[in-house]
């Protein structure tokens, strides 16, 4: 199966984790600390904090910021659930908000700006497929009304813009993102007090590691803060080490690939619609494609399975899962709704060939050509 992500793992990846094991220190020790520097170095921060997921990583700074009960925070629906659980998890109240349009499908400053109340303390942008917005836009935003921009990067690790939107940037190293660590997370942030007050949340508002305890001359800790298990431990950080030193080549590849994808799309497909047609920094996390109206998307799905290509979806909206659409009802995002009804995710990753992206293409316009008959013919029943 030709996969939508697929993680490079091998030789040096293995010989960082046998070193971990045979050095017998296995949590939150050197090899963590270097990951959050040299993740830090790569994005131009002072630090940063490594998490156990982007999850934890958003709620820290949610925790972080002050924000709880009776706050909004404007979030996408185009987005991964754990954005909008993360505004759950601290007691506020996540808002959903619009895309701009099929072809910039990142949340619209025209619509943040509709739904935001005197109750609005933050923001969080996801930097959707890899693809950041408007920098100067969303700051003028935010500086008008006193609100945080966190970055959802979870989709664009290894860009130097990113964490210099607002606030901090909350980072994924889940098994099928630009670099993996398994699972895993990271925190940056330019303010020093608030990534101290991540970094203290992050292991029970302990004053002391056991690993600095270890290299002290007092086994006291105090406890000033209520706070979480969210650590790394040190395979994941060995692991991140490794593919760190490979991440700007592999969204280099993903870029290239990018580009054959769209020259190959726009030969053979020119019904389909690839959002960002203009040109805008990304990361180039995933390869999404809008499909016309006339194709019936799980026929595609489907037709592409049969030549061996997966294919996803993102994303189901969060505002139409269950849990949120009895929790919130009545939210409608146009928008939104209709690149979710038409988006499928193609396979991208660095191991991605030429000729693979080609039968992909192939396998594509065959599919749609099918599609285009098949409601030729219904039209033809219909009349
Ligand atoms: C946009 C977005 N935000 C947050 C997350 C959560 O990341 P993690 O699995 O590291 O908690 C993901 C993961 O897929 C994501 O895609």
């Amino acid at each position: 199966m030709l996969l939508v992500s697929a993680p490079i793992l091998g030789v040096p990846e293995k010989a960082a984790l046998s070193q971990v094991i045979d050095s017998g220190w296995l949590t939150m020790g050197d090899r963590v600390r270097e990951f959050e520097q040299a993740f830090a170095s790569m994005h131009g921060a002072r630090d940063c904090v490594a998490v156990g997921s982007c999850t934890a990583a958003l709620h820290l700074l949610l925790h972080a910021l002050g924000i709880g009960p009776g706050d909004e925070v404007l979030v996408p629906s185009l987005t991964f659930v754990a954005t909008a659980n993360a505004v759950l998890y601290v007691g506020a109240t996540p808002v959903f908000v619009d895309i701009e349009s099929v072809d910039v499908p990142l949340i619209s400053v025209a619509e943040a700006e509709a739904r935001c109340t005197t109750r609005t303390k933050a923001v969080i942008l996801v930097h959707f497929a890899g693809y950041l917005p408007d920098r100067e836009q969303w700051q003028r935003f935010a500086r008008l009304r006193g609100l945080h921009i966190i970055e959802d990067a979870a989709h664009a690790p290894g860009l130097r813009e990113v964490g210099t939107f607002g606030a901090a940037a909350a980072f994924s190293f889940y098994g099928n993102k630009n670099m993996t660590t398994a699972e895993g997370g990271a925190v940056i942030a330019r303010d020093p007090d608030l990534l101290d007050r991540v970094r203290l949340a992050r292991g029970h508002g302990m004053t002391t590691g056991t690993h600095q305890r270890l290299n002290s001359r007092t086994p006291q800790y105090d406890v000033t803060m209520l706070g979480f298990n969210y650590r790394m431990d040190e395979m994941r950080a060995a692991i991140g080490l490794v593919q760190l030193q490979n991440l700007q080549e592999w969204n280099e590849i993903r870029r290239i690939i990018a580009v054959l994808y769209r020259r190959l799309i726009a030969d053979r497909c020119p019904a389909i619609v690839i959002p960002f047609s203009e040109p805008r920094t990304s990361a180039y996390h995933i390869m999404p494609i809008v499909l016309p109206r006339y194709a019936s998307r799980q026929d595609v799905i489907d037709e592409l399975r049969t030549q061996g290509i997966q294919t996803t979806i993102h994303y189901p909206p969060v505002h139409q899962m269950t849990f949120y659409r009895e929790r919130f009802p009545g939210v409608s995002l146009p928008q939104t709704e209709d690149f979710a009804e038409r988006e499928l995710t193609i396979p991208l990753h660095p191991q991605i060939t030429s000729a693979a992206a080609e039968s992909v293409v192939a396998a594509l316009a065959a599919a749609l050509k099918t599609g285009a008959l098949k409601a030729g013919a219904q039209r033809g029943t219909a009349a």
